[in-house]
């Protein structure tokens, strides 16, 4: 029962309706046992330094932050984890003694899902895209010591710039561009191939593949971060040909958890966060 000592904890972003997270972790505190809620606030641009303030005077214990204001949202906090900072984007801000500190728990959601399959040292990544997923992913990959990064990208600045700050802030050289259109002809070379573009994502599920599937194999482990739907065109081939599959939802998911545990300190089952998510994607 929601009383007047519940812990408010909630996403913010625009849209926001849709969602996800509100369903995640509030089943964890009903699993858990714990006096807390979490709900969805829709936030014009220009009230984002309003809400910070708001939040500290209300006494919110956390915030997730989603599309569009990751990076708008860095200007007004108090702190910046370094992470957080490097990749110059922020999902999740927690309130302690009117402190805002951000932190980014998108890369090692990736991380963590990737690693529940294969491990990162030395291995070879093809990371299709160079968006705002694909700077949180690319940066902590190589935080986990792979040996080659290649970005495959549509535009060649918006890759290139990606790169350029990869290594300045990583002090990381061995990353290439390679056109997105070619990427499938060096799979030959890569270990682990990961999509964070939205193609395949509902409702244009069987229209296209981010890239020629031909040439993946069983040596290979394939993520999509998209999450709907659970298995993209992209998966359903790669699996086909003997791949190694990892679905959006184990990012969604394991991003979620870290959150949770920098908002209360506690650890919540995989099983629970995956079980929402499920009841809400079917
Ligand atoms: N599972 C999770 O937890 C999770 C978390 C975050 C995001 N996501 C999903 O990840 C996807 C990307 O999100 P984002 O925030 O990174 O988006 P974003 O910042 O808009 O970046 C999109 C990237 O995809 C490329 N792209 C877009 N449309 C394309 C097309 N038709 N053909 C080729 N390339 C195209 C863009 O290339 P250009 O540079 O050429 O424009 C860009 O590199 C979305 O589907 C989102 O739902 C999942």
């Amino acid at each position: 029962m929601i009383t007047g000592k519940t812990n408010v904890i909630g996403v913010i972003g625009n849209p926001i309706e849709h969602s996800l997270s509100p369903p995640m972790h509030n089943a964890a505190y009903d699993e858990m046992d714990m006096d807390y809620v979490y709900v969805a606030f829709r936030i014009e641009k220009e009230d984002i330094s309003k809400l910070i303030e708001s939040a500290k005077v209300m006494n919110i214990r956390g915030l997730n932050v989603t599309i569009p204001y990751k990076t708008d949202v860095i200007e007004y906090l108090d702190e910046v984890d370094e992470t957080a900072r490097r990749i110059n984007a922020v999902n999740t801000i927690s309130f302690k003694d009117k402190v805002a500190k951000g932190y980014n728990t998108d890369g090692t959601g990736a991380v963590k899902s990737i690693e529940k399959y294969t491990t990162l040292e030395a291995k070879n990544v093809l990371v299709l895209g160079a968006g705002g997923a694909s700077k949180a992913i690319t940066f902590t990959l190589i935080n986990n010591n792979i040996n080659k990064l290649t970005i495959a990208n549509r535009s060649r600045e918006n890759a290139c710039k990606l790169i350029d700050n990869l290594k300045r802030e990583c002090n990381f050289d061995n990353i290439e561009f390679i056109p997105i259109g070619e990427a499938g002809d060096i799979l030959g070379d890569v270990d682990i191939i990961i999509n964070t573009t939205p193609i395949g994502m509902y409702p244009n599920v069987d229209v296209d593949t981010p890239i020629e599937t031909g040439n993946i194999n069983e040596n290979h482990v394939v993520m999509d971060i998209i999450y709907n739907p659970l298995e993209t065109k992209l998966l359903r081939q790669a699996r086909k040909n003997g791949a190694t599959t990892i679905s959006g939802t184990n990012m969604l998911i394991n991003q979620g958890i870290t959150a949770f545990e920098i908002f209360t300190g506690k650890t919540p089952s995989y099983e629970s966060f995956e079980k929402a998510l499920l009841e809400q994607l079917k």
